[in-house]
């Protein structure tokens, strides 16, 4: 079984009085499911102590270069390998002038040498510092190589107001998670269905489902930033799109129908995590259904709705088709038979229920590809999980798609 594509996370710490917040930043991560380790300058260790980190982490935290003991069970070369993303948070004016000019003066300095896994940088330093110019040098050359993150501007705990304060930790933790997909789907056009359909009993009401929109409106949203053309063909929820996006809004399934298959021919990935009605009302009333006086049971005669998904992936067998499967129970076997039966490339499980899946802030997701592999998403929250479910996608799409884009 493989997992998320970023499993290991190193936390880089120096020596600044933002150090504190990077307890936060460690607890966001393991909370999420990453395995965490943490490496420390000499500086970091008077601002907070190892032994938190340790216990956040839940492993023991890294800080000498030369140490015997840590060399012969993870030294800074395994570090540096195991690591499949860095975070360095807080890196100071001293630490990023040493990373600018390549030094190996110590662990975390070494490391960064020393892994080809991305490295992330949020800066936190003194206003003036941080606007001298020989930082600013270091900045323009460090940008070209890692991804940095801040500072923000405010209040700084020497009373200085101005740039150079650390970002909060939810928002580097944020950035990190939207990190994955940097820009991957430029040039790329996806087709996503999105929220529930409502199918009419009569003119005053309908049959429909819990689906808020939240996840397939995360997608659309994460595959825009990732720089995909997208097309969100929306069920009736309260949520707004980005311009960006290209909305169509239907009720039925049927209506979901005829939008996807107007629209599939300008699609390159299709994406339905739309919670279609199966059934519909075999004739809707003209005129508001009245009580039955003789009975107090009410029939309603139901027949079932196109498949938007199986249909759209049977007529176009070269569209790179993505599904859902909501299930209460046996959430593989019944997600791996629908990947199998509609025809997917790749299908997205969740497991539904009270408080899971429908109209929540939160999921989590197992992805099964059609050749075999499973990875397992941990419970986050929707919009920085949609970034996971697309890094996990791209792997997959971006291997099959023959395009020049
Ligand atoms: O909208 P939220 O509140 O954020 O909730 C998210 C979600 C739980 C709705 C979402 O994560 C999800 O699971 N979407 C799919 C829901 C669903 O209808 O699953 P299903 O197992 O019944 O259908 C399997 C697949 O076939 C889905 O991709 C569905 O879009 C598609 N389908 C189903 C029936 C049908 N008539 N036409 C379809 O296209």
């Amino acid at each position: 079984m493989d997992n998320i594509l970023v499993k290991n996370i190193l936390v880089g710490i120096s020596g600044g009085i933002a150090a504190y917040k990077s307890a936060e930043l460690v607890r966001l991560f393991k909370k999420a499911g990453y395995e965490v380790r943490v490496c420390m300058t000499a500086g970091a260790c008077e601002f907070i102590t190892p032994l938190t980190l340790q216990a956040l982490s839940g492993n023991p935290v890294h800080s000498a270069l030369l140490d015997t003991e840590a060399e012969a069970g993870m030294g800074h070369i395994e570090l540096a390998r195991w690591a499949d993303l860095v975070i360095i948070a807080p890196a100071t004016a001293d630490l990023m002038a040493r990373l600018r000019a390549g030094m190996a003066n110590d662990l975390l300095s070494t490391v960064v040498l020393a892994t080809d896994a991305p490295v992330h940088i949020a800066p936190a330093m003194n206003q003036q510092m941080w606007a001298h110019p020989a930082t600013q040098e270091n900045v323009a050359v460090l940008q070209q190589r890692h991804k940095l993150h801040g500072p923000a501007a405010g209040e700084q705990a020497c009373g200085d107001v101005g740039y150079g304060r650390m970002l909060e930790p939810q928002e580097i933790y944020d950035g990190v998670i939207r990190s994955f997909g940097d820009r991957k789907l430029s040039g790329h056009r996806l087709l996503i269905t999105a929220g529930p359909t409502r199918e009419p009993l009569d003119p005053v009401r309908y049959l429909t489902n819990r689906s808020s929109g939240k996840m397939g409106y995360a997608i659309a949203e994460a595959a825009s930033a990732m720089g995909a053309q997208v097309v969100l063909v929306s069920g009736p929820t309260r949520l707004s799109v980005s311009n960006s996006i290209k909305r169509i809004t239907i009720e039925t399934a049927e209506e979901m129908l005829a939008a996807v298959t107007n629209e599939v021919a300008n699609a390159d990935l299709f994406i339905a995590a739309a919670a279609v009605s199966d059934y519909r009302l075999k004739s809707v009333s003209s005129t508001k259904m009245k009580k039955n006086k003789d009975s107090n049971v009410l029939q309603l005669d139901l027949v079932e709705n196109p498949d938007v998904l199986a249909t759209t992936s049977h007529a176009n067998p070269d569209l790179f088709t993505v599904g859902f499967a909501a299930e209460t129970n046996d959430v593989i076997k019944y997600a791996s038979g629908k990947l199998i039966k509609k025809g997917l490339d790749l299908i997205v499980a969740n497991q539904v229920g009270a408080d899971k899946g429908f109209d929540v802030e939160t999921n989590q997701v197992d992805i099964l590809t059609a050749d075999g592999n499973h990875h397992v998403l941990p419970e986050m929250n929707k919009s920085l999980l949609a970034y996971e479910i697309l890094a996990i996608i791209c792997q997959y799409y971006l291997a099959t798609d023959t395009s020049d884009t």
